[in-house]
């Protein structure tokens, strides 16, 4: 299969790498992998274009604009091929597609918003003079996304570079490729100028490396684990990145809180993509008073969720993205259940599949509250006052995104203001994102703010203009 894309061929070789269907583990494809000659000629390509064609803003618009339409076009297509290769389920691979519309559709519009600002200069040897800045593409942006959302977190580093005024070089993860090649199909489709967007695929220990010892890029943006985070930004120097590096979101029910909608939001977003989501429930912290009560609607409705085949679209929760990652998963649960936690539903594997699964009375240190489960699992602890249940949700290494359910005004402002995230949805869980808005956390959960309006932000430099008479 033809699937790099460098300076505007698509090339095929030797090295393939098997793309599986995550649930029945039948090769769907074989895709190229990408050599170190096939990532220097990508970024030399890039940045190429951006010396010999800038692109217009019309230009930015115009593309963005007729991928935003085509993706809307070829939601159902692309919706199964994310079901497939992701092991996403297709009502919520759709409703990615649909996602990816609006990130696309928003940078198109962004696009024509950059703007720098006027300097007031008052300084006394500064008399007649005119300062302003300018906005201007920040150089290559190198693009790294994870297998999660194949498209719409392929989108929100691709679109708003094009936005910029930037080419890009990207690895999707080589779990997911073939969403990120029908895209880029889309970019060539839409007359994106040759060197504009690049696709190289292979794996982190080496196609991912040679992207860090390119000096030809200007600016990364990765989405992934910590560890592979942290190595990135030790390997850039002094280029400007943006990690967005996952965390084990907490959700609060204080005991004002409407039950109902808690344990409905709890779980339906605790699964979502078998727990495979940056800001996905991972503990919950409930109100001594109303604990039981609470759990007593949310057991049923984990209970009710459909697991199985995620191209049938009644299903709620598919496979984990390999059998391996799903045997951690089920060791981390052990390791809980010897410690002391009550298992309240769930905890068995077939294979690949995870049942969603529930405890309860957690020590704090087990791996399935410390660590980032990304697996559809939940904990649900007890506290008896705000302060503790603050306490709870920043004992924590990462700070993404949070939430809490309660009626109080007082109660709202002192969670928000007092927990360590980067966002916070009340009377909602961690879980919600729409893709306008500034996304990104704060300790190891990474730097810096996706979002189209952001990342463009992030993917320009400001350009002081002094004129003098
Ligand atoms: C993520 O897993 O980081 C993305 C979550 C989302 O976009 O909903």
């Amino acid at each position: 299969m033809m699937s790099l894309w460098i300076d505007g061929e698509w090339i095929d070789t030797e090295e393939k790498v098997p793309v599986l269907n995550k649930y029945t583990g039948e090769i769907i494809a074989h895709v190229s992998q990408a050599t170190r000659e096939h990532v220097r000629k990508a970024v030399e390509g890039a940045q190429r274009a951006m010396q010999e064609h800038p692109l217009s803003v019309q230009e930015r618009y115009r593309i963005l604009s007729y991928i935003s339409n085509q993706l809307e076009l070829q939601a159902d297509r692309l919706a199964m091929t994310i079901a497939k290769e992701a092991g996403k389920p297709f009502s919520e691979s759709r409703t990615e597609v649909l996602r990816a519309v609006q990130t696309f559709r928003i940078s198109a519009e962004e696009a024509k918003r950059i703007s720098g600002e006027m300097v007031p200069l008052s300084s006394p040897h500064a008399q007649g003079k005119l300062a302003f800045t300018l906005r201007v593409p920040i150089g290559v942006v190198c693009a790294i996304s994870p297998f999660n959302f194949p498209l719409n977190l392929v989108a929100h580093k691709v679109a708003p570079a094009i936005a910029a005024g930037n080419a890009f070089v990207l690895k999707p993860a080589t779990y997911t490729p073939l969403t990120a090649i029908s895209l880029m199909k889309l970019f060539e489709e839409a007359g994106l100028p040759k060197g504009y967007g690049n696709l190289v695929i292979g794996s982190g220990r080496t196609v991912g490396q040679y992207l860090l010892e390119e000096p030809g890029f200007a600016y990364y943006t990765f989405t992934g684990s910590p560890p592979v985070g942290k190595h990135l930004r030790e390997a850039v120097g002094l280029r400007k990145t943006t990690l967005e590096l996952g965390s084990n979101s907490a959700i609060v029910v204080h005991q004002d809180a409407d039950l109902d909608l808690a344990a409905d939001r709890c779980a339906k977003t605790a699964f979502n993509n078998a727990g495979q989501v940056c800001i996905s429930v991972q503990r919950i912290y409930v109100q001594e008073e109303v604990y039981d009560a609470f759990l007593g609607k949310f057991k049923p409705a984990v209970e009710a969720l459909k697991v199985g085949d995620p191209s049938d679209p009644s299903t709620q929760v598919g496979p984990m993205i390999s059998e391996t990652e799903a045997m951690r998963a089920e060791a981390w649960i052990q390791e809980a259940v010897e410690a002391g936690a009550t298992l309240i539903t769930g905890g068995t594997r077939d294979g690949a599949v995870v049942s969603p699964t529930v405890l309860t009375n957690t020590a704090p240190t087990c791996r399935v509250c410390s660590e980032e489960a990304f697996a559809p699992l939940v904990v649900v602890n007890r506290y008896q006052t705000l302060d503790e249940a603050i306490m709870h949700v920043n004992d924590s290494r990462f700070g993404l995104q949070a939430g809490i359910f309660t009626s109080s005004i007082d109660v709202m402002l002192k969670f928000s203001k007092r927990v360590q995230v980067g966002g916070v949805n009340i009377n909602d869980t961690s879980a919600f994102r729409a893709d306008e808005m500034p996304y990104g956390g704060v300790k190891e959960s990474g730097v810096g703010r996706e979002g189209p309006r952001y990342a463009i932000e992030e993917m320009t430099e400001s350009r002081l203009v002094v004129i003098h008479n």
